[in-house]
């Protein structure tokens, strides 16, 4: 069976898509994935389809899915049964779809960007992760490395116990790019750093892409 990844947060622009795009692309090397896309901008599904169409030849094989409403429990679970790990995007907004993917979620994944409006986005967040009683993390998004708006950030999350991971992604245009491809940072610059910080989140939840780590 699966493990279901949700990502949420529903401040418009954290990085919910980029994030849940380069765990899919990172994992795809060793295990079976799925993509559940159910923010109707369909973004995700979009950068699948770039995936399929430009770097067909050298990309792994992902399962991408755009279903919603009332289809969404059963095609969620369809995907578990065939794949290692499902991850979901949501809309910004924690619709009665998104509540449904925070439900089904071993894991939730809350991007934030080290500024305070995103940061109490991330509250709402987590209390519907809270009141489905799933297991939540912060995860620091477009870090600008060493900036003390970033070290006031952390140590604010910190005195609230805001669950936040150590992994952080850096603001990289690595992640924009590959994105445009189709790819995911590890596959389309597996020795930069954003790609280092892929891994490493990844080991922090306990997934790992080693093999893409070489
Ligand atoms: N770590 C990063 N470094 C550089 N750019 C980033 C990073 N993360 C996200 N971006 C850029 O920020 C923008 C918003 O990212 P993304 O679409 O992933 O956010 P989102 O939370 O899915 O937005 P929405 O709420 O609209 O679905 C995109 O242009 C993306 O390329
Ligand atoms: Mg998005």
């Amino acid at each position: 069976m699966a493990t279901v990844i949700t990502v949420a947060q529903q401040k418009g622009g954290a990085g919910k898509t980029t994030l849940a795009a380069n765990l899919a692309a990172a994992l795809a090397r060793d295990s079976r994935v799925a993509l559940l896309d159910i923010d109707p901008q369909r973004s995700l599904t979009r950068w699948a389809k770039l995936r399929m169409q430009r770097a067909g030849g050298v990309a792994n094989v992902i399962t991408a899915s755009d279903v919603s409403g009332w289809r969404l429990r059963r095609e969620l679970e369809k995907l578990k049964e065939a794949h290692d790990v499902v991850l979901i995007d949501s809309p910004p907004q924690i619709d009665t779809d998104a509540r449904l993917a925070v439900r089904g979620a071993d894991l939730v994944l809350v991007p934030v960007q080290p500024s305070p409006p995103d940061i109490w986005a991330a509250e709402g967040t987590l209390k519907i992760a809270a009141d489905e009683g799933r297991p939540v993390r912060i995860v620091i998004n477009r870090a600008p490395t060493g900036s003390k708006l970033r070290e006031a950030v952390e140590a604010d999350m910190a005195a609230r116990r805001l669950p936040a991971l150590r992994a952080t992604l850096g603001n990289r245009a690595g992640f924009a790019s590959a994105f445009a491809e189709g790819l995911g940072v590890t596959e389309a610059a597996p020795r930069s750093t954003a790609a280092s910080e892929v891994r490493s989140l990844l080991g922090e939840i306990g997934l790992t892409a080693e093999a893409s780590a070489r």
